[in-house]
This record gives C-alpha cells, structure tokens and sequence, in this order.
C-alpha cells in the first residue's frame, strides 16, 4: 500500500463514487473529498460552467493540479473522482486505486431511475451524447481495469454492500 494510506475511489460517470464513498465514511473512520467538488470550490462554479466557459482541457489541467496537491498533502482519505481522473499519471502515487465496475447498460438504467435523473444527466457535459459515452466507456474499461489495484463489480449491489466490500478488499490489500 502506498504511504498516504489513501483509497481512490475510480469509475465511469454514474457509477456511484460518491455513494459509495458516503457509505464507506458512515461505516469506518474514513473522511472523503471529491475531485469535482475540489475543483467546483476552487473555481466557484459548476463542472459544467467550467465545460461551457473554458472548455475540457482547461478542466483536464484543474484535475492534474489537484492531483499533485493531493500527491503532496493528503494522508488517510478516501477520495472520491472524477470519471476521468483515473488519468492522471501519479494516480498510484496518491493511493491504492479501487475501480467501481458496473456495464455501461446498467450505469445509464442506475442513472435513468434515480429521483434526480435529469439533474444527474445534465451536469455531466460527457453524458449529452449517449452513443458517444458508450465509446467513451469501452475506451476506458480496459484503462481503468489496467490501473485498479481493486475492482469491485457494483452491479446489483447496494452501496453499503459496495462499501463493506471495499472496506474488507483494502484490509486485505494492505
Ligand atoms: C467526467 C466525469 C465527471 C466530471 C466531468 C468529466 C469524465 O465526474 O469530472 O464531467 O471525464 O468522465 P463523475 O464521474 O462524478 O460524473
């Protein structure tokens, strides 16, 4: 396990980082960021704001700053990212990388049912063209998968089932 003791948390959009990082901290002494959430606090506007008015690259450079800072200055958190963070090349320099598996079928049904669906859809600039974040998914499977020292297959499960599996999967990685 690397030094920082951190869990990073990696998966498509909609996948369910976030709930299953809120499980994981109700359930251990883990605390959690949010990659997006740092990024949205530094910039004092939305993801998409960011996608609209300065475009993914500029995003993409905001990712990789918050990369180093947490390389440098963060111990003993779970860390809960954007579907393209995984990207950033000290990824495994920052924690021991979990990816949240799920096919992309069901991903877009877990998106579709949820009470905030079409809030959900929008703020995620990549999810407008559904055929193009299909490719988007089968380019990524094998990257994520390449990069996770854990994978745990979401489909089906809760996310506390998510979260106690997690939990015991890095107990016994360590
Ligand atoms: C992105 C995923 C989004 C957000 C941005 C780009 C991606 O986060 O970082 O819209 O490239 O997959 P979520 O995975 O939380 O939706």
């Amino acid at each position: 396990m690397p030094s920082h003791r951190n869990i990073i948390l990696i998966g498509f959009m909609g996948v369910g980082k976030g709930s299953v990082a809120r499980e994981v901290v109700k359930i251990s002494n883990y605390i959690s960021v949010d990659t997006d959430d740092l990024i949205e606090s530094m910039e004092n506007r939305t993801v998409k704001k960011i996608f609209e008015q300065s475009g993914e690259e500029y995003f993409r450079k905001l990712e990789k700053k918050v990369s180093v800072w947490l390389e440098n200055s963060v111990n003993n958190t779970l860390i809960s990212t954007g579907g393209g963070f995984y990207k950033q090349e000290n990824l495994k320099e920052i924690g021991i990388v979990v990816f949240l598996n799920s096919p992309f079928d069901k991903i877009l049904k877990r998106i579709k049912t949820h009470p905030n669906a079409s809030k959900k859809l929008k703020k995620r600039p990549l999810l407008n063209d559904l055929s193009r974040a299909k490719e988007l998914y089968n380019e990524r499977l094998p990257e994520y998968m390449a990069v996770a020292d854990i994978t745990i297959d979401v489909t089906n499960k809760s996310a506390l089932e998510c979260a106690k599996e997690l939990l015991k999967k890095v107990k016994e990685y360590a």
